[in-house]
């Protein structure tokens, strides 16, 4: 075990001025979980905390989709990711608003598409690790994510059956999605444009979907599920390479003593973040990030209506026809573990306000920040967990875990270094470009 590193006030005096002189005595004074060059010296439980944060893991499965690791799917994926004839005006993409270059977001505060969204656009990186999709965890797949974009008004402004015309008019997308699924369904008599409208059932969109028969709803859905599941397979790619703090990490696991992957001061960071900031609690595991949702009392916002958060997306989530429990889903039974939450979440008056916890690798690149991209920077994050707002939180109750932490300057600066060293390489071009052919091409063996 470590001890006090402090002599004695006497033996300091026979040290004299010579040992003085040279520095020994700062390090004479030093407490016992420090070491020799200021930087941190963990303890036990601390090595433990740390531990849990790296490596990351593989991502963990879909049994949903049964592409989602498919080689294949996951080219073609890309290939949609990067078009923009799949948006109403031809002029967006997956990739307008989740941008390889600006974090797998867009650099703004609230997503623009056909309209000014309410909300920021949120990274992709490792999104394959996240158990519920969007700020409000709306959805419980990427797969059904992804349906949602392509439709909204506010987005891309597709329907189901104007993807369906675009994939009989272009016919690259028809290769790439008949070599994945077989024969397109046919669109023969359907409307130009035609989808339900939940929220608005005389929406001319809901009208016009209400003129398909079961059966052609049925294969229209199917098919947008298959973009989806394409999609996911490739946003599964997205995936964080080591950072320097994986790096420190790896070398702590070995026990080498001193490494040098981390700064002084982003050690001294860790130490907070594991310990007297309580950012663990939420930020946790090799994402930093416990997958669920929390109020951490953001006021409101001064242009944006109040966004409840979590209370209003769970009833979306139970509606929605591409969950688990669904019929496009490809789990083996609808008892199957993944929908375990589906049969029990109700939402609760504590859910106002919550959002979902964003993981934290890579989020030197990924600003603005929160739900509404209020914060443009890191420092503004930290100053807001620093100090809290005088005003009350803009729907619901601030969680108990959420206490004013009144850093000093030096721990915000130690903060953001450790924030800093999450950073790993950038995504490469097999990422980050769309491919020429929406097939895989096989070189001739
Ligand atoms: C106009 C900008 C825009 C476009 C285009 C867009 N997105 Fe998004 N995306 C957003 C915004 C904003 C959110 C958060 C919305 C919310 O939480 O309500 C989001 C959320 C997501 C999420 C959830 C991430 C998470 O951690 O919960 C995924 C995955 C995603 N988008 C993938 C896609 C795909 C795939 C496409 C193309 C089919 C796409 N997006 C097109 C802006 C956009
Ligand atoms: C009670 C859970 C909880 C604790 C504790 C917590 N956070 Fe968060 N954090 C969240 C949630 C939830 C959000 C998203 C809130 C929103 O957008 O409304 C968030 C957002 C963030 C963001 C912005 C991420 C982005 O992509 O927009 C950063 C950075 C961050 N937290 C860092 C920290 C740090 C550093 C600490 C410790 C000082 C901390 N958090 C403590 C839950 C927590």
């Amino acid at each position: 075990m470590l001890r006090s590193k402090c002599l004695p006030v006497k033996s300091l005096t026979l040290l004299g001025w010579a040992a003085l002189l040279s520095g020994l005595a700062l390090a004479a004074c030093r407490p016992a979980n420090v070491q020799s060059d200021g930087a941190p010296a963990f303890s036990a439980q601390e090595k433990t905390l740390i531990l849990s944060l790296s490596p990351r893991p593989r991502p963990p499965e879909n049994p949903g989709n049964s592409l989602a690791d498919s080689a294949n799917a996951a080219h073609f994926g890309r290939y949609l990711f990067y078009d923009t004839r799949l948006s109403l005006k031809g002029d967006q993409s997956c990739a307008s608003c989740h941008h390889p270059g600006l974090g797998w977001s867009d650099g703004k505060p609230l997503a623009v598409g056909l309209k000014t969204t309410s909300r920021n656009s949120p990274t992709l990186w490792n999104v394959a690790y996240q158990r519920w999709l969007f700020w409000d965890g709306r959805t419980d797949s990427l797969w059904a994510q992804s349906v949602q974009p392509l439709e909204s008004l506010n987005e891309m402004g597709m329907s189901r059956v104007g993807l369906l015309h675009s994939f009989h008019k272009h016919p690259e997308l028809r290769r790439g999605y008949e070599a994945l699924f077989g024969p397109l369904p046919s669109n023969a008599g359907l409307p130009a444009q035609a989808r339900p409208v939940p929220e608005d059932p005389k929406h001319p969109l809901q009208q016009s979907w209400n003129q398909l028969s079961p059966q052609q709803q049925l294969a229209v859905n199917r098919f947008v599920s298959q973009l989806g599941k394409s999609l996911e397979a490739f946003e599964r790619q997205i995936v964080s390479g080591e950072s320097p703090f994986d790096r420190f990490v790896a070398d702590l696991r070995a026990n080498k003593p001193a490494s040098k992957e981390l700064s002084v001061e982003a050690q001294k960071g860790l130490r907070l973040f594991i310990g007297r900031a309580q950012c663990i609690l939420c930020h946790t595991g090799p994402l930093l990030n416990d997958r669920e949702f929390h109020n951490i009392g953001l006021p409101k916002h001064p242009h944006l209506p109040v966004d409840q958060g979590r209370y209003a997306g769970l009833p979306k989530l139970l509606a929605d026809p591409f969950n688990g429990l669904g019929p496009f889903s490809d789990l083996p039974s609808r008892e199957h573990e993944w929908n375990d939450k589906l049969h029990y979440l109700s939402r609760q008056a504590s859910n106002k306000g919550e959002f979902k916890t964003p993981g934290l690798r890579e989020i030197t690149r990924t600003g603005p920040y929160m739900h509404d991209g209020r914060f443009k920077s890191l420092e503004e994050v930290l100053l807001f967990y620093s100090q809290l707002p005088n005003q009350p939180p803009a729907t619901g109750r601030r969680e108990d875990t959420i206490p004013p932490l009144e850093l000093k300057p030096e721990e915000l600066t130690y903060l953001l270094a450790f924030l800093k060293a999450l950073e790993g390489p950038q995504a490469g071009p097999e990422l980050s470009q769309k491919p020429k052919d929406p097939v895989v091409q096989r070189s001739p063996s």
